[in-house]
């Protein structure tokens, strides 16, 4: 049997609307979102395990994992059809790096260095959800309004920050957060 390996847009074009996966506004600026979506792979260090938290209809997760090969990426989403859909994708893209956790955060049991939530939630929420499941010091790829800047204080946790542009109104925003108390 002739395998045809497919592509992430081809997929997301003939589910998005039974499942429910993405807006239009998404859909009509594909290529931009992808894109955007590579940017979080390129920083990312060799052979990292990533959780990407809500990952909807796989961004970044799923763009992540077919980017970098050396990336374990678990893909989290707690709504049953989106998490129908990424399992798909992983299936039919061929992605041996990736997994799918089909349930809320809050009931992952691992512990990951590195985190990816994109559109999931504001700060203080997003460190609240995956604390369980982070060491001592650990990282979060976001992206934010330009404009954003953390909160000062962000619960027991120092903050480093490093942002990139994605665009003329989003940053790629990487955080460094270091547990008060813990040897760096
Ligand atoms: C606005 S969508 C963004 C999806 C994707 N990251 C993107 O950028 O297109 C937020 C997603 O996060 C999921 N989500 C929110 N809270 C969650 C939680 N506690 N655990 C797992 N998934 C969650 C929602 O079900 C939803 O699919």
């Amino acid at each position: 049997v002739f395998h045809v390996k497919q592509n992430f847009e081809t997929l997301v074009r003939a589910y998005a609307g039974a499942l429910d996966l993405f807006g239009p506004a998404v859909l009509k600026d594909w290529a931009v979102h992808e894109n955007a979506a590579r940017r979080y792979a390129e920083r990312l260090p060799e052979g990292v395990r990533l959780l990407d938290v809500g990952s909807g209809g796989g961004l970044p997760g799923v763009v992540i994992a077919a980017e970098r090969p050396d990336v374990h990426v678990v893909l989290c989403e707690r709504r049953q059809r989106r998490a129908a859909f990424l399992r798909l994708a992983v299936a039919r893209l061929g992605l041996g790096n990736a997994e799918v956790f089909a349930g809320d955060v809050r009931d992952f049991r691992e512990c990951v260095g590195w985190i990816s939530a994109q559109a999931v939630a504001d700060l203080p929420t997003l460190v609240a959800l995956v604390q369980h499941a982070v060491p001592d010091r650990w990282h979060l790829l976001t992206r934010r309004p330009n404009t954003w800047y953390p909160p000062g204080d962000l619960m027991n946790y120092d903050v480093e920050l490093e942002r990139e542009a994605l665009d003329d109104r989003h940053d790629l925003v990487v955080l460094t957060l270091t547990a008060r108390g813990a040897a760096r």
